[in-house]
């Protein structure tokens, strides 16, 4: 038995993989075959047996700089030589103090809150705005509301505010459900209307359900820019501009969720630059640390930790996880910072994304491509096929291609991380190519397999 082929048996042995219907991993045939990773270099994966696969979607939209970057490496051991882990209530370190610093810096907010991951960040963010009203004397404002298709993760407070039904529905019992208004997604332009036309007429759709509920509304969460887990929704920045002025109308506050668009991924920094807007409150995490270690932050107004600093014990904020800060995290965090200076990245960027939209120009070009539309790094492709299990079926063919690309649903994406090379950006266009023929050349073959699985992401 191979390397790959043991560690592959071993995992589904003992391993529950995440988002997978474990039975599509299935070793007979598999519709999704495991993948065992050894190591990892740049933009490559490399297996156990000496094959190399190309990380076209950043692992999960965390990775910037490629991965084992020396810079961040050389952190992290000398951190760890240092300082491990230390709880964070009632102590503190200097890499969290001058994180926290510098994340003040970049957004114009402050009083930086960690936790690990991003549901963990929304959560915060929702259980702050809320207690934030409690202690301002307006108790009522505690409900939420979000935009159609949004995600911001999958605890079950997260879980409240993402409209994605496939992840959402055997969990709806539990949930207290939270709103939603129509997506500024650009692909519902009608007849005649452009991008910034269907960000007005989004934008107006929250207004109306803010004039009846707002006494009622603690917090608009959006993911700006771009709505990832949707399959890549890309909308007009002006749908920001008009929900900050809507919000500070209604008295109620604007949640950014920057976990996935955050660190340069569309273009800027963070996607609400584009927008020229100050929200009440930043959901960090993926790109914090380069996708080196789990970390998230939310970052909010003085006004928002005003409400809670008082005399009384419970009107602070009373949250916390073991890890919250973690030292190597913020290590790794503060060596991504520093990567963004010391290599210009964002204009860096603005030329590599030039160079790979027009290595995809035949993907773009392909007569089963709708809404080719790019931001930043960030690009997408919608396939008309008749295969309900098309991503599935596509990422199998582009890992026999080299590539790591996984749709979701008809929407193909790439979301390579910022280093990827000019060859290595060929690799990754002629294997997208590759996998898109393979797989609709199955459309014929009469083997589709019907049944909606948790396909992509
Ligand atoms: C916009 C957004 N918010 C929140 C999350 C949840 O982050 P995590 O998977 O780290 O919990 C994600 C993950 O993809 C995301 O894209």
């Amino acid at each position: 038995m191979g390397l790959n082929e043991d560690w592959r048996r071993r995992s589904l042995a003992a391993v529950w993989h995440p988002c997978t219907q474990m039975k599509l991993h299935a070793p007979a045939g598999a519709a999704q075959p495991l993948v065992p990773i050894a190591s990892a270099q740049g933009v490559w994966l490399h297996d156990y047996e000496g094959r190399r696969l190309l990380d076209g979607i950043s692992s999960w939209w965390v990775n910037l700089f490629g991965h084992n970057h020396p810079a961040i490496r050389e952190a992290l051991t000398d951190q760890l030589s240092r300082l491990d882990h230390v709880m964070l209530a009632g102590l503190t370190h200097a890499p969290v103090v001058e994180l926290s610093e510098r994340l003040g810096a970049l957004t114009g907010l402050g009083h930086a809150f960690y936790a690990s991951d991003g549901a963990a960040a929304t959560e915060i963010a929702l259980k702050m705005s809320a207690h934030h009203w409690r202690n301002a004397g307006r108790p009522d404002k505690c409900r939420f509301v979000g935009v159609s298709g949004g995600y911001h993760g999958e605890t079950v407070g997260a879980l409240a505010v993402t409209d994605i039904p496939l992840f959402r529905q055997a969990y709806a019992p539990l949930l207290r459900l939270a709103a939603t208004v129509p997506s500024p997604d650009a692909r519902g332009a009608a007849a005649g209307e452009d991008a910034a036309a269907v960000a007005e007429r989004a934008a107006a759709a929250l207004g109306a359900w803010l004039a009846e509920h707002h006494a009622q509304t603690a917090a608009f969460i959006v993911e700006p820019l771009v709505q990832c887990a949707a399959g890549m929704a890309m909308h007009h920045p002006l749908y920001l501009r008009r929900v900050r002025e809507l919000c500070t109308r209604y008295e109620v506050h604007l949640v950014v969720d920057e976990i996935a668009v955050g660190f340069g991924r569309t273009g800027s920094l963070f996607a609400h630059h584009q927008a020229d807007i100050q929200p009440d409150f930043i959901c960090l995490s993926k790109g914090l640390t380069g996708g080196t270690l789990p970390l998230s932050a939310v970052l909010c107004t003085d006004a928002v930790y005003a409400a809670f600093y008082d005399d009384e014990v419970a009107r602070g904020f009373l949250h916390s996880h073991s890890y919250t800060g973690n030292p190597l995290a913020c290590r790794a965090a503060l060596a991504t910072l520093d990567l963004f200076e010391q290599t210009d990245a964002l204009r860096r960027n603005v030329e590599v994304a030039a160079r790979l939209a027009a290595q995809f120009e035949p993907l773009a070009s392909h007569p089963r491509v709708r809404h080719v539309r790019r931001q930043g790094m960030i690009f997408a492709w919608d396939i008309h096929s008749s295969l309900p299990d098309f991503a599935r079926r596509y990422a199998r063919h582009a890992l026999a291609h080299g590539v790591l690309l996984r749709p979701i649903g008809h929407t193909l994406y790439a979301m390579p991380p910022y280093v990827i090379s000019a060859d290595e950006g060929e690799h990754l266009a002629r294997g997208a190519m590759a996998a898109l023929a393979d797989t609709l050349a199955e459309e014929t073959g009469g083997t589709a397999r019907s049944g909606g699985g948790v396909d992509g992401v």
